[in-house]
C-alpha cells in the first residue's frame, strides 16, 4: 500500500469539500486553541461592533494547517459579514484585485492566503484600499494615462502567510492586528478530534481521540485527516463507536509513526545521520540529497522537527539530536 501523504502542499485553488467546510467552527466559542489570540479577537470584535465599525485588518502567520482560514470564517461570522477567499499569486494584475474589492459589501472580509506572494503592482494598490478604502487605478497609457479613484465599502483584509519575513514592511505596517498561530497542544487536538467526531455523528473514546491527537504534529488539518481514515475503519467494521483498539489497528495499518512523522521527515533525519554523519549539513545540500524543495523543508517539515527537539539549526547547518537517534533506533556511534 502506498503510504499516505499527510501534509498538504499549500493549496492553490482553495476549493474545499462541503465536509471540510462543515468541520469548521463558526464562533469564537467553538474555536479550540490559540487562546491568547482568541481572547484578543473577542475584544476587538466586541469593540468594533459597539462602534458600528469594521474590525481592523488582521495578519496571521505560521506553519500550514493551523487554522488560518478557519479563523477568518470565525471572524466573518462573528462580525456578520461574508468571507471572500483568494490566493495571493492568483491575483496577477491590479484589475484582478479591483474586481474583487469592488464586490465587497460593508463588513465583508477579504482573506488573502499566501499574501507574501502578491505581485508588487497589486500590493501597491492594496495600500490605499487598506488605509482609507479607496482604490486608485491608472487608466490608459502614456500621455492618456490618468488616475481614477474608486470608493470602496469598509472591509477587513485578513492576510495569511507561512513566510512573514517575506512580507514588505509597508504592507505589514498596514495591519492593525498581527499574530502568530502556534502548534496545538495534545489536549487541544484531542478536543478538536472529539468535536469532528460529533460533527460526523460518531462516538469516540477520549483515549482514541488522544491517540490521533498525539500523531497529528500539532496540526488540526492533520488530526482531521487521520480521524477520517480511522472513521473509514469504523464504518468498514459496521460500528459507529471508535475505541482505542480500532484506532490502534487503523494507525498501524496506515503506518502512522508514534510522533506523527511521515516519510519525508524520516528521510530528512536518516539522511543527515547516514550521509552526513549526523550533521552539520547545509539546507540546500540536504534538500537535494533527499529530493525535496528547500521551501517545503523549511516551512513545513523543520518547524515541527525543531519543536520535537529532533534537530537543531546551527550556523554551520542542520544537526540531528540524540533524541532523533533514539526515535529511529539508530546507534549514535555505529549509525546502524
Ligand atoms: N477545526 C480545525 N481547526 C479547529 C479549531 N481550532 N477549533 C475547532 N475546530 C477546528
Amino acid at each position: 500500500m502506498k503510504k499516505e501523504r499527510l501534509i498538504d502542499p499549500e493549496v492553490e485553488d482553495n476549493s474545499e469539500s462541503e465536509e471540510e467546510i462543515s468541520l469548521r467552527p463558526l464562533s469564537l466559542d467553538d474555536y479550540i486553541g490559540q487562546s491568547q489570540l482568541k481572547e484578543n479577537l473577542r475584544i476587538f470584535i466586541g469593540a468594533a461592533k459597539k462602534r458600528n465599525e469594521t474590525i481592523d485588518h488582521i495578519l496571521v502567520y505560521g506553519p500550514p494547517g493551523l487554522g488560518k482560514t478557519t479563523l477568518a470564517y470565525v471572524v466573518g461570522h462573528e462580525m456578520g459579514g461574508d468571507v471572500k477567499i483568494v490566493n495571493g499569486p492568483s491575483i496577477e494584475k491590479p484589475g484582478d484585485l479591483a474586481a474583487i474589492l469592488t464586490t465587497l459589501k460593508p463588513g465583508d472580509i477579504l482573506f488573502i492566503d499566501e499574501i507574501h506572494r502578491l505581485p508588487r503592482v497589486v500590493e501597491e494598490i492594496l495600500y490605499g484600499a487598506m488605509e482609507d478604502f479607496t482604490l486608485t487605478l491608472i487608466i490608459g497609457k502614456e500621455d492618456e494615462a490618468r488616475n481614477v479613484s474608486i470608493d470602496l465599502k469598509p472591509f477587513t483584509l485578513f492576510g495569511a502567510t507561512t513566510r512573514p519575513g517575506d512580507l514588505s514592511s509597508p504592507l505589514r505596517d498596514r495591519f492593525g492586528i498581527v499574530s502568530r498561530l502556534d502548534y496545538y497542544s495534545d489536549e487541544e487536538l484531542t478536543k478538536i478530534v472529539q468535536r469532528t467526531s460529533r460533527v460526523f455523528s460518531m462516538g469516540i473514546s477520549e483515549e482514541a481521540a488522544r491517540m490521533i491527537a498525539i500523531r497529528s504534529r500539532g496540526t488540526p488539518r492533520i488530526a482531521n485527516r487521520i480521524y477520517r481514515r480511522v472513521r473509514d475503519f469504523a464504518s468498514y467494521n459496521d460500528t459507529t463507536y471508535i475505541d482505542e483498539n480500532l484506532t490502534l489497528e487503523a494507525l498501524n495499518k496506515l503506518k502512522i509513526d508514534a510522533l506523527g512523522l511521515d516519510d519525508i521527515d524520516s528521510r530528512y533525519i536518516r539522511t543527515i545521520i547516514k550521509r552526513f554523519n549526523g550533521g552539520p549539513v547545509g539546507l540546500d545540500t540536504l534538500a537535494s540529497a533527499i529530493g525535496e524543495e528547500v521551501n517545503n523543508l523549511e516551512e513545513v517539515y523543520e518547524p515541527y522537527l525543531l519543536k520535537l527537539g529532533l534537530i537543531n539549526k546551527t550556523p554551520r547547518g542542520r544537526v540531528v539530536t540524540e533524541k532523533a537517534y533514539q526515535h529511529f533506533s539508530i546507534d549514535l556511534f555505529t549509525k546502524d
